[in-house]
């Protein structure tokens, strides 16, 4: 079966190949080659590694399949919808507090997604999360904040007129659930304080 483009972000481009997702990091022409090859394949070994945590821990994510260790992995194809595209239209305070419940269980395996938005969300019969291209693992409470905080900008841009309920949903589940959180949550307030956090992707 030949192969589909079914996304192009700032980094990769995605595939649908016999049922199964082929993410590959293209090179970037302003970079310097050797730089720009390194990055990529930091970049991809990262979330090859994080996968298979996630795995390991039964998360609700997509399997490795393959990885070559250089620009392309090959992973599970979730069905379903984004989350970002539903959120409205849905019960979004179980979805929301379903997502928090989630966040918890990462940052208690001490892993940070670093780009935790409702794009990187599937709705299968629980909610997947998809794209660990920034992920890495840390136990640190500030890590842990930067990604709520991510979430928060995230929501309130796309989801501006439902995004105070949903946060606080979020939150309200994640304060129960996460290892040290109130830690993680006085460390917000600090982090709210500094302005905006979203990464780059692709530079
Ligand atoms: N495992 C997957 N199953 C189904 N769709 C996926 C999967 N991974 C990615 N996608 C789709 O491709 C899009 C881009 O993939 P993503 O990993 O988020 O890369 P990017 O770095 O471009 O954001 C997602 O928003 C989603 O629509
Ligand atoms: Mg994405």
């Amino acid at each position: 079966m030949p192969k589909k483009l079914i996304a192009q972000g700032a980094e990769a481009k995605l595939f649908l190949e016999d049922g199964k997702i082929i993410k590959k990091r293209f090179p970037k022409k302003y970079r310097i080659k050797i730089i720009d090859d390194k990055l990529r394949n930091f970049r991809t070994r990262r979330e090859a590694k994080i996968l298979q945590k996630l795995q390991a821990i039964n998360f609700t994510s997509p399997k490795l399949i393959k990885n070559d260790e250089k620009e392309n992995l090959m992973i599970e194809r979730i069905e379903g919808k984004l989350i970002k595209d539903i959120l409205e239209t849905s019960d979004y305070k179980k979805l929301c507090a379903e997502i928090g419940q989630k966040i918890a269980i990462l940052h208690n395996n001490s892993i940070i997604h670093g780009d935790l938005t409702t794009s990187n969300m599937i709705l299968n019969k629980e909610i997947y999360f998809i794209d660990f291209g920034l992920s890495f693992f840390s136990e640190k409470a500030e890590d842990k904040a930067v990604d709520l905080h991510l979430l928060k900008e995230g929501l309130e841009s796309k989801h501006y007129k439902i995004w105070q309920e949903c946060f606080k949903h979020a939150i309200g589940i994640y304060k129960k659930n996460a290892k040290n959180s109130d830690a993680t949550l006085k460390r917000l307030e600090a982090v709210e304080k500094r302005g905006r956090y979203r990464a780059k992707k692709g530079s």
